[in-house]
């Protein structure tokens, strides 16, 4: 079975696509198949991050001048890519059965795939909300930055409210240690478990390592640049607590017509936008889920700060305890 995940992060730059890529390569590594898709359908960038140029995306697929297996890049670390759309004008009248024989497609050559990643843009800013829905496993990337936190917070509240049934798990991104690491996740943990009764997963952490700017200026991925190094072992890490994870079924054909929806967004927003959340959040436009949005955002922000003191202050506590020391 496939398992389906999709990586995203409430504030952008936080190194998601740089994990995709490393944990897809790590996965492989482990003798797991993977394809990688790339759904950062503003600024798509794992072809840059690998070094090459894909000739064709998903919309040659979707605008019938391509077939799925045309536009699928084999690349020398044993991952495959396919390449995502920004989506354009002509999308906006595809047909169903061209989406339906896409979604055929998919699942013929997804037959023989362990993992299927999705590398997604930052979903607080865009539409990417109403896709993640449909999707069985989400991934969110957290750093130490405040926002980054308040963000993904926001970003977990807003599927929690709109029924998210799947699992969320979490990895802390350019930490200087493991312990920062784990740090921010039960920042998170708490919050959502106190407020959302929501349980996320901890999946490791990514430190801050400028061999990863290094390997993405050479357009190597990390882990085959430097192998040896403390990034990767992070990668791998991960790679290996993702093994360990139960899978979630996917049902493919929720996920492609989203993703579908998602590209096609891009030459007709209003109207997609309302239609890919309907279901969901009955009446809501993406507008109106953007403005709660920002509101959920500057009040969970206030609700955080006063949170992670308190645990930080017990976190001092049990420590002092632990030396001998009364508090
Ligand atoms: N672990 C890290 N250590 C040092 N720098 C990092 C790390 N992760 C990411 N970066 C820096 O952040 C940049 C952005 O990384 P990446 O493209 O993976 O982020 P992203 O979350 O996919 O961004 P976007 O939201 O724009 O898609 C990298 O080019 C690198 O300079
Ligand atoms: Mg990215």
């Amino acid at each position: 079975m496939t398992r389906v995940i999709a990586v995203t992060s409430g504030k952008g730059g936080v190194g998601k696509s740089n994990f995709v890529l490393n944990v897809g390569i790590s996965l492989a590594m482990m003798e797991s198949s993977v394809m990688i898709l790339d759904a950062d359908l503003g600024l798509a960038n794992l072809d840059v991050l690998l070094g090459i140029r894909p000739s064709m995306n998903l919309e040659d697929v979707l605008l019938g001048r391509a077939q799925l297996r045309d536009i699928i890049v084999k690349t020398d670390y044993h991952v495959n890519l396919i390449p995502g759309s920004s989506g354009t004008q002509d999308m906006a009248d595809i047909d169903r059965d061209r989406i339906a024989a896409l979604i055929g497609a998919v699942k013929d050559s997804c037959r023989e795939t362990d993992f299927l990643l999705v590398d997604t843009a930052a979903g607080i800013s865009s539409g990417v909300v109403a896709f993640l829905l449909a999707v069985p496993e989400v991934i969110v990337g957290v750093s130490p930055e405040p926002t980054s936190l308040t963000d993904a917070y926001a970003l977990i509240k807003v599927l929690k409210r709109n029924g998210y049934q799947g699992r969320i798990s979490m990895f802390a991104s350019m930490v200087k240690n493991s312990s920062a690491g784990h740090g921010l996740f039960k920042k998170i943990s708490s919050a959502t478990q106190r407020f959302l009764d929501i349980q996320v997963e901890y999946l490791g952490s990514v430190y801050s390592d400028e061999k990863l700017t290094r390997a993405v200026s050479d357009q190597v991925p990390a882990i085959v640049r430097f192998p040896t190094s403390d990034i990767s072992r992070c990668y791998r890490v991960i790679a290996l607590t993702m093994l360990g994870q139960k899978s979630v079924s996917a049902d493919f054909e929720k996920f492609w017509s989203r993703l579908v929806s998602m590209i096609m967004k891009g030459a007709k927003p209003k109207a997609v936008r309302a239609e890919a959340l309907k279901g969901e959040a009955p009446g809501a436009s993406m507008e109106q889920i953007f403005h709660e949005i920002l509101d959920e955002q500057r009040r969970t922000r206030l609700l955080l700060e006063r949170l992670v003191t308190r645990i930080e202050r017990q976190d001092l506590t049990e420590n002092l305890g632990k030396k001998g020391y009364s508090a």
